[in-house]
């Protein structure tokens, strides 16, 4: 199985880059399409790299034909909450019309097994005690979310109707970056908080907004669920040798089931980083739940997935090496 060749469509992105380089890790050819609308070229590490869009069927019939693609993995969406409320029909037509090409092109060519990035944002504002299980209401409070709880739907039906395969990760808040320092978080703009606080680090900020400091946590800021990025791709490794090995579709909350405030995340990163990080309090952002935290006891008791990058620290360290190094690039290149 490991010398398989995987289509990693998004390979260009944060998560997608770093799947790129544990697949070729675990032995497998990659062939990467990416139209680099949101990605970088040089973050892809290896494997066969196409420029390409999504939505191309004639891009799409190509790669497949010269390809003996095993299975397609998806990272390619738009994925900026606040850009998906004022421009939804890019978020309907980029990550739910654009899938569907995607699964068009599959069913053609007769490629069966589909490993899909969904989100915590499918979830909404959870009205249910916490963490997260899979079964809980899915509400999206924005476009964001209802695209993604869209595909799953639509792959649940397109497996229904044909003999199409897949895997729904779940991923709460994706961060840190690969140890080997070569790759990691680069996304323009950026709204993650963890590379946030550590561009204030590397004074490419003065301060970091706090968004809401009265909410009925210990602390008032906004707990979520930090998974190390290396991890969520060796859940799509054991997702991948599931589907190989003919395992049932499957949808999985993907987290290290371990809630942290931003206070505390701002804390970590000042120990990490040695520097003060000056926060600024500001109002609470409409739509951002008080908490979202994972059980991931499902991929876990399933696949045995287990992080291997549990610890918050680990993994603002691991991003700290990457943005530390990112911010000496931007200072040398023009
Ligand atoms: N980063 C997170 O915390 C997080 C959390 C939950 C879910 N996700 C999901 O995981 C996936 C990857 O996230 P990321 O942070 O790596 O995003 P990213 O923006 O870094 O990567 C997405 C990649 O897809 C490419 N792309 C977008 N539209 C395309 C198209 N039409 N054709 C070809 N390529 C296209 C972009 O150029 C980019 O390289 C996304 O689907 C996102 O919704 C991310």
């Amino acid at each position: 199985m490991a010398d398989e060749t995987i289509l990693v469509v998004g390979g260009a992105g944060y998560i997608g880059s770093h799947m790129v380089l544990d697949l070729l890790h675990a032995g497998h050819a990659v062939v990467v399409l990416d139209n680099l609308s949101r990605g970088h070229r040089d973050l892809v590490p290896g494997g066969t790299f196409i420029q390409g869009d999504l939505g191309d069927a004639a891009q799409l019939d190509r790669v497949f034909a010269q390809h003996r693609i095993a299975a397609v993995m998806h990272f390619a969406a738009f994925s900026l909450v606040g850009e998906s409320v004022s421009k939804p029909l890019d978020y309907y037509r980029n990550n739910v019309a654009n899938t569907v090409v995607l699964l068009d092109a599959m069913a053609r060519h007769g490629v069966r097994n589909f490993i899909f990035s969904s989100t915590a944002a499918v979830y909404g504002e959870p009205r249910e005690a916490q963490p997260l299980h899979e079964g809980d209401p899915c509400v999206p409070t924005n476009p964001y979310g209802a695209t993604k709880l869209a595909v799953e739907r639509m792959l649940a039906d397109n497996a229904a109707a044909s003999d199409f395969r897949y895997v729904s990760l779940r991923y709460f808040n994706a961060a840190g970056a690969d140890p080997s320092g070569t790759i990691g978080e680069r996304h323009e703009p950026e709204t993650h908080l963890i590379p946030l606080i550590l561009q204030v680090a590397t004074g490419e900020r003065a301060t970091i907004k706090i968004f809401g400091t009265d909410y009925p946590t210990p602390d008032g800021t906004c707990i979520r669920d930090y998974v190390h990025v290396n991890d969520l791709a060796q859940a799509h490794l054991f997702a991948l040798r599931h589907l190989m090995t003919g395992g049932g579709n499957a949808v999985y909350n993907l987290g290290n089931s371990k809630g942290h405030s931003v206070q505390e995340v701002i804390k970590l990163a000042r120990a990490v980083t040695g520097h003060e990080i000056p926060t600024v309090p500001a109002d609470r952002r409409a739509g951002d739940p008080a908490m979202l935290v994972a059980d991931s006891g499902k991929i876990r008791k399933e696949l045995g997935w287990k992080p291997r990058f549990e610890s918050l620290r680990t993994i603002i360290e691991t991003a700290w090496a990457w943005h530390s190094k990112e911010s000496r690039r931007k200072k040398t290149s023009p």
